[in-house]
């Protein structure tokens, strides 16, 4: 294990993340997986940074079936599950650890989805994946920007949460394409439609299964009741359904 609380963090919401965010993630996972439909890669692995469950591995095994791919993750827990989906399978291996730095011209393709906005310098780790392709290989990103909805649950969530953390600072978001340091060839917004039955069962999902866990371990069961409640007043009854988008970047070396 890790040990710094965000590993601890997800090594606790991973099986809630593989069931209850996996499926509903899945149509950007498979647009991220197909920038690599019939192009040409140099040799060399696909590395997979912050793979989680690894649901990319389905994905680029059926893109590339002969192809090494790398799962890489901090929490040991997301490890674990992620070990269980390719087991059986050659040819790929999940390595447990930190995966903001890749060795330089190490694979044919960094493919990574819903890890970037995560980490704690998103240029320089791009900067970095960039690095690690080798010429003529391709980078495929996909990420939560800090507005992914103007209505919604995410919506209503970052809202709810404004006053209660310190501001994120979003600046890079504008700097990435110029970090990334390669050829651009795809930068835009990915919408898909998400549904769930409930505003409570979104919440508890994101605070037992999600990103929002971390928050939950650092400030205590008495301050997520409370964001929880106004959360819920602030919700539509019964399901709700919403269309986020990510950003997703492709870049040729
Ligand atoms: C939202 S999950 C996404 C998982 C997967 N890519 C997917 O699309 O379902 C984010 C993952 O990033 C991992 N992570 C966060 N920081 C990391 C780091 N510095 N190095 C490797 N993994 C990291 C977390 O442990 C978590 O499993």
């Amino acid at each position: 294990m890790n040990g710094s609380p965000l590993a601890q963090a997800w090594d606790e919401a991973a099986d809630g993340y593989e069931s209850y965010f996996v499926p509903r993630f899945a149509p950007w996972v498979k647009a991220a997986a197909s920038a690599l439909i019939s192009q040409p890669l140099p040799d060399g692995p696909i590395v997979v940074p912050c793979c989680g469950t690894f649901p990319e591995l389905t994905e680029l095994r059926k893109i590339d079936p002969q192809r090494e791919i790398v799962g890489i993750d901090l929490s040991a827990g997301m490890v674990a599950l992620a070990r269980q989906r390719a087991a059986g399978m050659g040819r790929v291996s999940v390595i447990e650890g930190d995966a903001t730095t890749l060795a330089p011209e190490s694979c044919a393709a960094v493919v990574c989805v819903f890890g970037l906005q995560q980490l704690p310098d998103p240029e320089a780790a791009i900067a970095s994946w960039t690095a690690a392709v080798r010429k003529g290989g391709l980078l495929s990103v996909v990420f939560w920007p800090g507005q992914s909805e103007v209505e919604g649950p995410f919506a209503l969530l970052y809202n709810v949460l404004a006053d209660r953390r310190p501001p994120a600072d979003i600046s890079w978001e504008q700097r990435l394409a110029t970090a990334v340091g390669a050829v651009i060839e795809k930068d835009e917004r990915v919408a898909f439609p998400m549904e769930h039955e409930s505003a409570a069962e979104f919440w508890d999902a994101m605070a037992h299964g999600g990103p929002l866990r971390a928050l939950a371990n650092a400030r205590g069961e008495a301050f997520m009741r409370v964001v929880r409640e106004q959360f819920l007043n602030a919700a539509p009854g019964g399901p709700w359904r919403h269309t986020p988008a990510a950003r997703w970047l492709v870049a040729r070396r």
